[in-house]
């Protein structure tokens, strides 16, 4: 470990809310999560934010995968424009030293475009994946079919930035899933949509019931075409606390702020 890696989460660059990476962690350790199996994969991981939170709920049998261009060529001059404009100091060695520093192996890491995602992970393997590579429509369109293609039945994706000013694409490739490729959300946080393209009822209502039985959590249901949608938010007091009691009943809350760096050796 080198002297500058990160001690917490907090400290890793990155666009990971806390009420996301809480989330994250019901999604993949709380009821769900327990009874899901399979593989976790991120498209788009930057300098490992999201990456070094999954790898907390990785299982021994299984891989979690990470796909980003790192220092590779992007595949169309929008994306690279948006790669130099948003990411220039990537690394993949920058990645690397930051996910080590909290986990004792590095994922499984695919340096390529995320539109060749389909020819290292396989159909119907993964419990859950994050789509946060290109925000551009295309792009975006693309990473939700393979998101579909190697979920097995039961797991969630979850697509980053639907909803904000600069990423049109994302809320146009996101909704254009919901009404046309069959996927149902469960619920949506302030940068998140989280869904399945399978039954959403399990999740939602165990969501739901999770959420109404602590403080530190504001949810707001609404009806979107027909359909019951979540709204999340997580408000902690205090994050110190939260620290102190963190995990205890149901997986989630083994996120960010329980998160401790590896110790050397
Ligand atoms: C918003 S960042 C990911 C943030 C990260 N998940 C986090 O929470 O900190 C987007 C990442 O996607 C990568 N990316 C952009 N276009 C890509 C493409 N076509 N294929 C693979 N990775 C891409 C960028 O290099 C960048 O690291």
């Amino acid at each position: 470990m080198t002297e500058d890696a990160p001690r917490t989460l907090d400290e890793v660059p990155g666009w990971f809310p806390i009420t996301d990476q809480e989330l994250f962690s019901w999604f993949l350790a709380g009821p769900a999560g327990a009874a899901s199996r399979g593989d976790l994969l991120e498209l788009g991981c930057y300098l490992g934010k999201s990456a070094i939170l999954l790898g907390r709920h990785l299982r021994p049998e299984e891989t979690l995968t990470v796909c980003d261009l790192f220092e590779s060529p992007a595949p169309t001059a929008a994306n690279d424009s948006e790669v130099k404009g948003s990411y220039a100091s990537l690394t993949r060695a920058g990645f690397t030293r930051n996910y080590l520093a909290f986990h004792e192996r590095p994922p499984r890491i695919v340096q390529a475009p995320t539109g060749e995602i389909l020819d290292h992970v396989r159909p119907g393997t993964c419990r859950f994946v994050h789509v946060d590579a290109s925000h551009l429509y295309e792009h975006v369109r693309s990473d939700i079919g393979a998101a579909r293609a190697v979920l097995a039945p039961g797991g969630v994706v979850v697509l980053d930035d639907y909803r904000a000013e600069h990423t049109p694409g994302v809320a146009a490739a996101a909704w254009e899933a919901v009404f046309t490729r069959g996927l149902r959300p469960v619920c949506v946080t302030g940068q998140k949509l989280y869904g399945t393209w399978d039954d959403p009822a399990p999740l939602r209502d165990g969501l739901r019931a999770w959420a109404r039985g602590r403080e530190d959590w504001w949810m707001e249901e609404q009806d979107v075409a027909g359909a019951p949608l979540l709204r999340l938010m997580f408000r902690p007091r205090s994050r110190v606390p939260r620290q102190a009691t963190a995990g205890a009943d149901h997986g989630a809350g083994a996120g960010a702020a329980a998160l401790p760096r590896r110790t050397a050796g």
